[in-house]
């Protein structure tokens, strides 16, 4: 895996690439051409399937708003976290993921050392100033061979990337706008989390942050 990564980071395409630790990648400015695309496609899917702040199994209303598409999407509610093919919000299937998403996720996933990442389903997250991710490993996910591959759009934030356990010391990432994220192999499981966004106006966003985090879920 580390031999693959460091290898895809001569390629043309990689970008500014900085390694975080084994098998995971920031590449510098990766989506920001496709920046205005992406975003044109978040606005035409939240059109269907509306930004939301989801309930944790604990009661607490999530600071972040979220929507999903592809195949199916991420939903918390008290019952749990799961993937599910309805958007509980209008009882129909999330929008369909578009193309320049998957083919996006797929180039950056390739210039991290994972050849072939089929994608099934983008989270997509918008913080405002203050919204905040604790903590956590992507687990909910049938399998852990494939990576996950994080696009940050708008305000820039600090990414927390830890280890594999709660309590390793995490590293604090400054994540600009058109900067992808990439973590798999060792690091699949690794803690991570967003600090509270700080508040700001960004040309392409205005006063928020959108994260597609794309996923290989079934
Ligand atoms: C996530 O952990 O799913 C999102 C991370 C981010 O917003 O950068
Ligand atoms: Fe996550």
């Amino acid at each position: 895996m580390t031999g693959d990564l460091f290898a895809a980071l001569g390629a043309p395409d990689a970008g500014r690439a900085e390694p975080l630790r084994e098998g995971a990648v920031v590449l510098r400015g990766f989506a920001l051409d496709d920046a205005p695309a992406l975003l044109a496609a978040v606005a035409r899917i939240a059109a269907a399937s509306p930004f939301r702040h989801l309930e944790t199994p604990g009661g607490r209303r999530m600071s972040v708003a979220m929507t999903n598409c592809g195949a199916v999407g991420w939903v918390s509610d008290r019952r749990g976290y799961r993937y599910q093919p309805q958007d509980p919000l209008t009882g129909q299937p999330w929008p369909a993921m578009p193309p320049l998403f998957g083919n996006l996720a797929r180039r950056a996933a390739a210039a991290a050392g994972y050849a072939d990442f089929q994608t099934d389903v983008c989270l997509i997250n918008r913080y405002a100033p203050g919204a905040r991710l604790t903590l956590h490993q992507d687990r909910d996910e049938k399998g852990y061979a494939d990576p996950i591959v994080s696009v940050s759009l708008g305000l820039p934030a600090v990414f927390l990337f830890g280890g594999l356990k709660r309590t390793d010391r995490t590293r604090r990432i400054r994540l600009e706008h058109g900067d992808v994220t990439v973590w798999g192999g060792p690091a699949r499981l690794a803690f991570h989390g967003v600090a509270p966004l700080a508040e700001g106006e960004h040309p392409a966003t205005g006063p928020c942050r959108i994260n597609l985090t794309f996923r290989r879920a079934l």
